[in-house]
Parts: C-alpha cells; structure tokens; sequence
C-alpha cells in the first residue's frame, strides 16, 4: 500500500474538535476580527508540554470564536482540510460553555453551515457531539444537556465529555448523560488519555457510553479488555496525542487493534497537534504495517460506531464500499 492509496482512501473520524481545528494563523485572525487581544501565554501558541497546557491554549482560542460566521469559516475550513485527506465523515465536537455570551442554538445553526458549504465544495458530510467540559461541573453539564434535548437538532447525534479527566471524575455527570441516553443521543467520553483503568471502567459504568474517547489505560486492565471485548466497546483513538503521551513507550494502538478491540483513528485536534486526518492514518499505517484492507476495517469501524441514525448511517456505510 503506497501513502497516496492510503492518503486517497476514503475516511471516516469519529474524535475531533471544532475548538482544536483552529488554525493559529486563523486564531489571531480572529482575535484581531473580534477585536480582542492575541490568544496564548508567552509559551507561544501551542507551543504546550502538558495536556494542562493544552487545554490552557484550547480555552483560549476557544474565546476567540464569537460571532456566528466565525463558527460556520472554522467548521469549512477545518471540513475542507479533512477533505484533503480523504476524509468523507466526521462527528466534530464542540463545547458551547467554553463560549460564554454564544447562544447553543445559535452555535449549532452556524457549524451547521460550514458543514452544508463543506458538504456541497468537497462532498465530506459531518454531525455535531455537544461536548461537556469537565471542568466545569455537573450543574453546568445537566443545563447543557437539559438545553440540547430542548434543541433536539438532527445536526446534534450525540454528546460528549472531555477536558482533564484528572478533574471531573464520571460520577459527576451521570444524571446529565442518562437524560441524553433518554433523548436518544449518542454518548462518548474522554477516558483513560492520562487517567488509569479504573476511570475506563467507571465512564463505562456509570455514563452509559458505547465508545470512549481515547481508553489507552485499556492495556494495563486485562478484565477491562476481556469486558470491552465483550461488549463491543468502540475506543475512538488518535496517533498524534497517543504518542504524545505515551513518550518513548510508543503509541498504545498497534497494541490495542492486536487485542482484537473495535478501534478507529482520528485526529482529536489536527492544527493544535501538527497533524491531520492523513498524517495520523499514514504515521499508524506505518507502525502497524497496515494493507490498505486493514487500514479499510479500521474506517468501517469508526463508521459501524458512529451516531448516525440507522438509514443514514447505512448510506454512509454503501458510500465507502462504493468509494473504496
Ligand atoms: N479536548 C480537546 N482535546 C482533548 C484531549 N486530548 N483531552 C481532553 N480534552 C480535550
Ligand atoms: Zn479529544
């Protein structure tokens, strides 16, 4: 398999977010647009260490976005770039309480409209995750739910919950992802990226979720990996921040898709993390030695995995055979 077959195979990503596909060039645009000072700290912008930094840098960029245009140009352009890449679906996450002062209607209306003009240019469709900021605590998480069932928008298949796991444990938000589980929504997390096993476990206990976000401490769990094999449990993973992690160790997810786990890649944060779609598939092609067949049951996956409604997730499923 050559790296154009790989970079032209059709894709499907299931783990990025809208907050973290902001180039930094279009960061200080938009700052300088809004009137506003450059995002970032004297680090430089994403010039971070720690997930802590990171996440400093995501929240800031985050506050640049506050118009509805500057939603709908981040939403095409970051459509646009996965294009590029083969991309033809992706479920993008956003955080409405990261925006103070933007109305959650308002912002998915927009979004909704980079996706329709991506849609139309490059032919790559995508739905939107409502993600939750763990950070900022089971009350604001349940009136963010309350509002998203309230909204009941068919751009909106499912809610998520990310920022430092080390923060919000799961527990905090159970009420608010049994009301979406009860709305129909989809439901993912962010789990074992930094914390252990047991938080894996939990998040699977406790939230409802039929995939996790990341889940590399699934390795150190044998009785996780037995029950996750078991139920199915979809691990949306992405080479870029599992390496980051991982240090020298290496990425866990040539190990991961050995143990027979329901894997796809994704690119969590392409522009934050010098990476996209193509590079993460190219970079886990490599290390796993994929044929374009395995790198094929990877895409199926994510798709198999997505939150799409069942007709349409069946017409994204004939379009990749088609495509392939
Ligand atoms: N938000 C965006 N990317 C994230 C990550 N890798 N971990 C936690 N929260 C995030
Ligand atoms: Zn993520």
């Amino acid at each position: 398999m050559s790296p154009a077959e790989l970079l032209a195979l059709p894709k499907v990503e299931l783990h990025c977010h809208l907050e973290g596909s902001v180039p930094a060039s279009l960061a200080l645009e938009l700052a300088r647009r809004n009137g506003l000072p450059a995002p970032g700290t004297d680090r430089g912008l994403y010039e971070f260490e720690t997930l802590e930094e990171f996440l400093e840098d995501y929240v800031a960029v985050s506050g640049v976005l506050r118009t509805p245009d500057d939603f709908t140009e981040v939403a095409y352009a970051s459509l646009a770039a996965g294009a590029r890449d083969g991309l033809v679906y992706r479920e993008v996450a956003f955080n409405p309480t990261n925006h103070p002062g933007v109305d959650v209607a308002d912002a998915v209306e927009a979004i909704g409209e980079g996706i329709a003009s991506a849609r139309a240019e490059f032919g790559v469709d995508a739905r939107i995750l409502v993600a939750v900021n763990r950070e900022h605590g089971a009350d604001v998480a349940l009136g963010l739910v309350r509002r998203v069932v309230e909204l009941a928008d068919p751009l909106v298949v499912g809610i998520g919950l990310d920022h430092n796991e080390l923060v919000g444990p799961p527990e905090e938000f159970a009420e608010a992802f049994a009301l979406a589980g009860s709305a129909g929504l989809g439901r993912t997390a962010h789990a074992g990226e930094r914390g252990d096993a047991d938080e894996v476990r939990r998040t699977l206990d406790v939230l409802g979720v039929t995939r996790i976000d990341h889940g590399y401490a699934v390795l150190r769990d044998p009785g996780l990996l037995r029950r996750s094999l078991d139920e199915g449990v979809h691990y949306a993973t992405c080479w870029s921040t599992s390496q980051w992690h991982a240090g020298p160790a290496g990425s866990p997810i040539p190990p991961m898709l050995a143990a027979g786990l329901d894997v796809s890649v994704s690119s969590d944060d392409p522009p934050m993390l010098g990476t996209g779609i193509g590079a993460e598939f190219l970079a886990a092609g490599e290390a796993c030695g994929w044929t374009l067949a395995d790198a094929r049951a990877v895409v199926l996956a994510a798709a198999h995995a997505s939150f799409l409604p069942g007709t349409e997730k069946a017409a994204l499923l004939e379009r990749l055979t088609r495509e392939a």
